[in-house]
């Protein structure tokens, strides 16, 4: 594990556990060096692993990921967000051997998407998240606007248009619209919207699709971490679930 915060930490503690036949916890890399986790550099977890996940954030992605794959370790993303710079796409995708796999994390019907898209070009997609307001606040945001996120009685639309700008200016928000572009092959056909909730307990997300394969809608409300309220409580299991595809294939949904 790259990572072990409210994602990267239940995984961590899951596999530590053998609740994944087929997989062991190597060890852990991360600064905040968990006490009940085996925390190892990230030399030692390149020659003893062979799977990487990262979980650790955009820039920890950016920084490390190449060196993963190059040493020929399978690496499997948690922030996709940072998928939205086409340049880092390109050098992890040119970095192998190894392997660069994409988590589904908060949200589904990806596969769905990418059939769609295969058989034709998705005409219109959409990528609505609401999640509470007191969470979206941005370090770009003026005083103002932040206080009126932290005190509003109604919800507000803070972003509407193009997915690469909107993942730009809420990066913590930015991986479920990015996973979604990703899937659609196409990120000038996706348009994503952020809504500020103050009364929203759980995180939404409504995806709508376009195009000559058919229309689709799907609609998730995940409940948020309680440790890292951006995050959904489910990723890390979405997390798991990939890890043992990967390391007992079965019967698997890809
Ligand atoms: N794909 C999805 O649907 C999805 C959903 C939610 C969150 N995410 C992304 O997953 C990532 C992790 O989220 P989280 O909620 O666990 O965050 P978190 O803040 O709870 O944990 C991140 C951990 O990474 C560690 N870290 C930071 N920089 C590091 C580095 N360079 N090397 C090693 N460790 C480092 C931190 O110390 C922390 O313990 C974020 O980028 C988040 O945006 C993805």
């Amino acid at each position: 594990m790259i990572g072990a915060g409210a994602i990267g930490g239940v995984v961590a503690r899951a596999l530590r556990d053998g609740t994944v036949p087929g997989a062991t916890l190597s060890g852990v890399v991360d600064p905040a060096g968990p006490a009940d986790l085996p925390v190892v550099s990230l030399d030692e977890l390149l020659s003893t692993s062979d799977l990487v996940v990262e979980a650790a954030g955009q820039r920890a992605l950016a920084e490390v990921g190449p060196q993963v794959l190059a040493a020929g370790r399978d690496l499997l993303v948690v922030s996709v967000g940072a998928l939205a710079d086409d340049a880092l796409l390109a050098k992890l995708l040119s970095a192998g051997p190894g392997e660069l796999h994409l988590s589904t994390g908060a949200i589904g019907g990806l596969d769905l998407l990418r059939a769609a898209a295969r058989m034709a070009p998705l005409s219109r997609v959409t990528i609505e998240t609401t999640k509470l307001a007191a969470n979206l606040v941005q370090p770009w945001m003026p005083a103002d606007q932040a206080e009126r996120l932290r005190t509003t009685a109604e919800p507000v639309e803070l972003m509407r248009g193009p997915a690469r700008e909107v993942t730009a200016a809420f990066p913590k928000s930015a991986n479920v619209a990015a996973s979604v572009a990703l899937a659609a092959g196409d990120w000038d056909v996706v348009e994503a919207a952020v809504i500020a909730d103050p009364a929203a307990e759980l995180t939404s997300h409504v995806i709508t699709a376009e195009g000559p394969a058919g229309s689709y809608r799907f609609e998730i409300r995940n409940r948020p971490s309680p440790r890292t309220p951006t995050s959904s409580e489910v990723v890390p299991h979405a997390v798991l679930g990939a890890i043992a595809a990967l390391a007992e294939p079965r019967v698997v949904f890809r």
